[in-house]
């Protein structure tokens, strides 16, 4: 089945057209990065003037990359919640629209569970590689085997833990009480001085070959013994006062406390990097706690499933891996191109949900039964 995905939560204007929910035929994205920058982060309005304009651009071009017409497309999904409203409302209309012009079923996806997917996504190389292995491709793998599976949201607007029992049924097991690790990472690039956005600029200057990981102490946030939630708040904190030192702190006699090094680039790269490796241990220390949970409650837990902006970060990366090989999961880290924003995300999970509705008997054989599909700012992964 080919999907069409589209997907305007935020600040990308994005369409894909995606077979049998795994084969990626295409993936366009316009990023918006170059209007908001000058303010540091995304202006609500003008984000929704600019995905009015790119919609249709972004759909023709992501059909002319799969080389199809609108006529072989069989279903459209759409990103509709949780988002930015205005934002969400050009997708969600252009979405109706074309499946009513074009006569077939819509399917509203929620743009974190999406997320959760990306991982699932393969390029026709992958394919042609796995069968060169004799391995089976992944759109003919039997998805049961998966569940239950731990999943784990990391991005600018979430960081949540999911406990997945299929692509259509999951329960959050645990959420940030206060900022998200992407926020996080961003508002630390602003502190060191770093360009918009500022993860993979953090990423970057963490990486380079002299950065120490351990020249400044910084808190991993547990939030009690059995706590599955995050915060990424104190870590904020902490990160501006290494950079700047606590203002006005006074030892017992009254003289001002000493002031941190000068901000140079040496200084930058260690906070980046004790930063980046305080983020990924505080994210390994709450998996490891709810695999625990889920492994009391279903005995075996087949795989980990991670999407998001900041999976994308290479140490996060590296530990999540080794974290799943250790515990024995099945993971597949999902392609750079699918960790941040991307309509593939979306086209990919929507033919499970359709399959899922089409199984159940539920009104998905028309789209007018859709037409009533609503935008909404918050997520149903609660
Ligand atoms: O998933 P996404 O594109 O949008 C949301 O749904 O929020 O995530 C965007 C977030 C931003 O905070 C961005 O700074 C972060 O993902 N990000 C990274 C990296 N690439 C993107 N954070 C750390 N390291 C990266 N390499
Ligand atoms: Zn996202």
């Amino acid at each position: 089945m080919v999907i069409l995905g589209i997907e305007s939560s935020c600040d990308e204007t994005a369409a894909a057209v995606v077979e049998d929910g795994v084969h990626v035929r295409s993936s366009v994205v316009a990023s918006q990065v170059a209007l908001h920058e000058e303010y540091a982060g995304v202006v609500p309005e003008i984000a929704s003037r600019a995905h009015v304009e790119q919609i249709l651009p972004v759909i023709r071009e992501a059909l002319a990359q799969a080389g199809i017409g609108l006529g072989r497309i069989e279903a459209i999904a759409v990103g509709n919640r949780p988002g930015l409203i205005g934002c969400l409302l050009v997708g969600v209309n252009a979405a109706k629209a074309l499946a009513w012009s074009l006569g077939v079923p819509l399917v509203g996806v929620d743009h974190v569970a999406a997320h959760l997917y990306s991982g699932m996504l393969h390029e026709r190389e992958d394919l042609k590689m796995e069968s060169a292995q004799g391995r089976r491709g992944a759109q003919t793998e039997n998805h049961d085997g998966r569940f239950p599976a731990l999943g784990l949201v990391i991005s600018g607007g979430h960081t949540a833990m999911y406990s997945l029992e299929s692509w259509t049924k999951s329960s959050r097991i645990g959420t940030t009480i206060d900022d998200a690790v992407g926020e996080a990472y961003d508002k630390v690039a602003a502190i060191l001085g770093l360009a918009y956005p500022g993860g993979p600029n953090v990423d970057r200057l963490a990486r380079e070959e002299d950065a120490n990981p351990k020249a400044v102490a910084l808190p991993v946030s547990r939030l009690g013994t059995d706590s599955l939630d995050f915060s990424f708040s104190g870590l904020k904190t902490a990160v501006l006062y290494a950079a700047r030192g606590v203002p006005g702190q006074r030892n017992r006699e009254g003289t001002l406390l000493e002031q941190p090094p000068a901000l140079d680039h040496a200084r930058k790269r260690d906070i980046a990097a004790s930063f980046q490796a305080t983020a990924a241990k505080t994210i390994i220390l709450k998996l490891e706690r709810a695999l625990a949970v889920m492994r009391t409650k279903h005995g075996k837990v087949e795989s980990l499933f991670v999407g998001g902006g900041v999976s994308a970060n290479s140490k996060i990366r590296g530990e999540l891996e080794a974290f799943a090989q250790r515990e024995g999961l099945v993971y597949e880290p999902p392609r750079l191109a699918y960790c941040v924003d991307n309509a593939a995300m979306i086209a990919g999970l929507g033919y499970w949900l359709l399959r899922a509705k089409q199984l159940n008997g539920a009104n998905a054989s028309g789209a007018l039964d859709c037409l009533d599909l609503e935008a909404m700012p918050t997520t149903s992964m609660a």
